[in-house]
Parts: C-alpha cells; structure tokens; sequence
C-alpha cells in the first residue's frame, strides 16, 4: 500500500507523460551504501578533492589517487543497485525514460536502464592518458599501484577530475532530453556542481514540469514545481506503484 500522498498535478502530468528524465546524484546510491560527497558521512568532508580529484594530483602521486579509486571500484563491486534504481528501470515499461547521472557507480547500468548519459563518467572504465586506449570493465590488482599500459603511458579512471570538461556528447544529449522531457526527476543530488546541475535548471526553464526527490531542502528546491521530501528507495516506488495502476 502506496503511503505517499501524490498531487493531483503531478498524477496528472504522469498520466499524459511520455517521456521522463531522471537525473540523479549520489543520494540515489546511498541506500546501496556508497557514500554521499557532501553533508554527514559525506567523502569530502574526510578527503580533500585537490588531492584526489584532478590530474595534477595525479601525475604527482598516481599510486595514491589509482590505490584511492581501486577502494572505491571495490565498494561499487560489492554493492548492488537499490530499489530506486530498480523503480526506474521499471519506468521503462511505461515511458520513454533517459537517465541523466552524475554518478560514476555504474548502478543505473547494472539495474537494467538502456539510456544512461554518465555525465562525469564511470570508476568501471579507464584508458591510457598517452595513447587513449581504452580499458573498460577491466579489473586490476590492488596494491600493485597505479597500473601501466603497454605503450607505457598511465592508466587513468575514466573520472571527469575536477577543472575538466564533461564529455560532450553525454552532455549535449542530457541538455536535449531536458529540453524534451514532459517531467524532469532530479534525486538525491545537491545541485551545487555545475554545468551538471545546470540539466534541472534547463528544464525549468524550458517549462518542462521538474520534481525534486531529496531527504533534504538544497540550494536548488526552489526551482521544481514539486519537491517530495524522503528517501529516493521510498519515493520512487510509490511513485511507480501509482503509474502502474493508472498508466
Ligand atoms: P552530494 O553528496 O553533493 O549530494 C547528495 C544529495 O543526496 C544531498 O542533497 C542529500 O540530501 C541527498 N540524499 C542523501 N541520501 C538520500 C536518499 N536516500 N534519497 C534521496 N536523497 C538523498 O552528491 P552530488 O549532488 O551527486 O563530482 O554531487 C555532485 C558531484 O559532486 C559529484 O558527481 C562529484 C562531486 O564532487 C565529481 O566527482 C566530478
């Protein structure tokens, strides 16, 4: 039994909804147990992004930040995708879905979603930062720091660090269905990190009706039509279990 109290408006605009963009943030893979970056237990409050997160720390200390994305690909193995993932994979029987994440934890892939644009990539792939070859879905040893290729360039995750772009072609084709959807999903992300954060903001500007799925309030709520205060493992369900019913 469904326990959200979903608006009339919002049952509306699902009803004549065709397609649904759902752009999610860390907090989507929170119940799997990964780690938000900002707010309690957040990784930044323990790590310090300049050390970590870019190519200069990288090229000064590549066992560090390899050893450093080797833990994290190892909490991503061994979690698995949650039921708010598994919600919009479901949507798919419904919708015409695109899932827009910031996240590089693979989970919207491994739930099952067929259109996912990784706007700051995925920890699963690496290439060499010399020749570019590519090494996805390739596991490495860990302890054995940062790995060679055979040109004998680096191996690098494929992680936008930051002070990079966001690969263009997952971006432009997240501006397009922002600009497209009937309803934009924003779930579990702080908003703060432009340009993604700018996808939610393109929708609402475009008229496109925008529904936040957050526990908290952020900097951006108040640019959605809605905002469902919760657990995006709780919220999504519910918000499925209407459509099924009435879709
Ligand atoms: P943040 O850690 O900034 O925000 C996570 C959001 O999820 C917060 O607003 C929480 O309130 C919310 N949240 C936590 N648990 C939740 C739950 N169960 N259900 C719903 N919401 C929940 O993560 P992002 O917004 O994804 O970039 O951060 C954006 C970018 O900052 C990341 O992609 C990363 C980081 O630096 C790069 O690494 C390039």
């Amino acid at each position: 039994m469904s326990e959200l109290k979903i608006s009339n408006r919002l049952s509306e605009k699902l009803l004549e909804a065709r397609r649904i963009v759902f752009f999610t943030g860390a907090g989507i893979s929170a119940e799997s147990g990964i780690a938000t970056f900002r707010g309690d237990g957040g990784i930044w409050n323990k790590f310090k992004p300049e050390e970590l997160a870019n190519f200069s720390a990288f090229m000064k200390n590549p066992d560090l930040v390899w050893e450093w994305y080797q833990y994290r690909r190892q909490i991503v193995y061994d979690t698995q995708p949650n039921a708010a993932h598994y919600a919009i994979t479901e949507f798919e029987k419904f919708y015409t879905v695109t899932v827009v994440t910031q996240n590089v934890d693979n989970l919207h892939t491994r739930a099952g979603n067929t259109t996912v644009h990784e706007l700051h990539g995925n920890i699963e792939k690496n290439y060499c930062i010399s020749c570019k070859k590519r090494f996805d879905y390739q596991q490495f040893e860990s302890g054995g720091g940062s790995p060679k290729c055979t040109c004998g360039g680096l191996i690098r995750p494929d992680i936008v660090w930051f002070g990079e772009y966001l690969p263009q072609e997952a971006f432009t084709a997240a501006e397009e269905a922002a600009k497209n959807c009937d309803i934009l999903f924003s779930i579990g992300t702080s908003g703060v990190v432009y340009p993604a954060a700018g996808i939610p903001m393109l929708a609402h500007r475009m008229k496109r009706y925008t529904v936040e799925i957050n526990v908290n309030s952020t900097e951006m709520s108040y640019i959605f039509d809605e905002n469902y205060t919760g657990k995006a493992g709780q919220i999504l369900p519910d918000i499925l279990e209407f459509v099924k019913k009435n879709k």
